[in-house]
This record gives C-alpha cells, sequence and structure tokens, in this order.
C-alpha cells in the first residue's frame, strides 16, 4: 500500500504557479495549430505559448488526487481565442473540479455522445466537470484565465479524439464580444 507524505503548497494567484512544482510544461501553438479554424491566422501568428501548467508529482492512484495550475494566456489566432488542447480522463469515470482564481473566460464541455456545456470563468467560481465530459479552458478575456484543479489520481489524459474530431463547439470573437458557435469541419 501507498501511503502519501503530507504536503502543501503556495499558489500565486496572480501568475498561476505553484512555489514548488514538479512539473511545468508551457503549451506552444505549434502543438495544437490545427486545433484552430483559421490556418493563416494560425501561420502568421509565430508560436507563441498559448497556456501553462504546474503540476505536482503525486502518484497515479485511485485514491489519491493530482492537482495543478492551469494558465491559459490572453489571445487569439484570428476570431478565436487562446484554449487549451481539452481532453477526456482516461479513465472516463473520473471528474475534475476547477477553481479559477483570475481572469475571464469559459470552461468548454462536451460528452462522446453529442452533449456540449459551456461555463464561464471567473475569480471564485468553482466548475464542476462530471466524469465523460471533455473539457477546455479558453480565455476570453486581456489577462491571464487561472484555475487551480484537482482530480483523481488515476485519471489520466485522453487527447486522441480532441486532436482528430475537436470540439463541437468553438468560442470566438464577433463584434467584440465572445460568441459559442458550431465547429464546421474544415473542407
Ligand atoms: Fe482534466
Amino acid at each position: 500500500m501507498f501511503l502519501s507524505t503530507p504536503f502543501s503548497d503556495v499558489i500565486d494567484r496572480v501568475e498561476g504557479t505553484l512555489a514548488s512544482p514538479d512539473n511545468v510544461y508551457e503549451r506552444h501553438l505549434s502543438a495544437m495549430a490545427e486545433m484552430y479554424e483559421d490556418a493563416e491566422a494560425v501561420a502568421a501568428a509565430g508560436d507563441p505559448v498559448i497556456y501553462k501548467v504546474y503540476e505536482k508529482k503525486i502518484p497515479e492512484l485511485a485514491g489519491e488526487l493530482q492537482w495543478c495550475m492551469s494558465v491559459t494566456l490572453p489571445g487569439k489566432i484570428g476570431r478565436e481565442y487562446y484554449m487549451t488542447k481539452g481532453h477526456f480522463h482516461e479513465v472516463r469515470d473520473t471528474a475534475e473540479i476547477y477553481l479559477c482564481v483570475r481572469g475571464t473566460g469559459y470552461m468548454l464541455m462536451e460528452t462522446e455522445d453529442g452533449q456540449s456545456k459551456a461555463l464561464e470563468m471567473n475569480p471564485d467560481v468553482a466548475v464542476y466537470v462530471p466524469a465523460r465530459w471533455a473539457h477546455r479552458s479558453v480565455n476570453t478575456g486581456g489577462e491571464p484565465l487561472i484555475s487551480f484543479c484537482v482530480y483523481p489520481g488515476d485519471a489520466g489524459h485522453d487527447y486522441g479524439t480532441i486532436e482528430t474530431e475537436g470540439f463541437r463547439k468553438r468560442i470566438v470573437e464577433i463584434d467584440g464580444r465572445p460568441a459559442i458557435i458550431d465547429n464546421r469541419p474544415s473542407s
């Protein structure tokens, strides 16, 4: 039996960092270029950092809890806001909680059988992502969208279906405001 040692860490609500992360990664546009609708805008954008994740190293066991800080930077590719790649959990029957601590945006969610849901994220909003819902953070504001996330230790990440088919909805700027539109397959 694994027995974790208690620990704590400090969240920076402004930068979205953990004081002592075990793992940090930055997702650049080039790692998710095909997820944006506007290929010309992607080509013109260079290769900016779109989002960052700060994680603790927790055993991938069902009884443990993963935690991370998710920082989606402000910006757009064409009219489409910066967003995370989004994922299902590899173990589908695992949920997640996001507590937004800074910024403005949406948690965009969908199920494999076609349901979609977008919930607004603002500081102090906690979002419950049920089991079997893919989830993606979308930053529609002018500052970093930062959340503290907690999910089951063994959940894992499954990007596969998202990478090939995308989400059913996109969040784009129309007339200066965020709009949730259908994702049309590119021709
Ligand atoms: Fe997740």
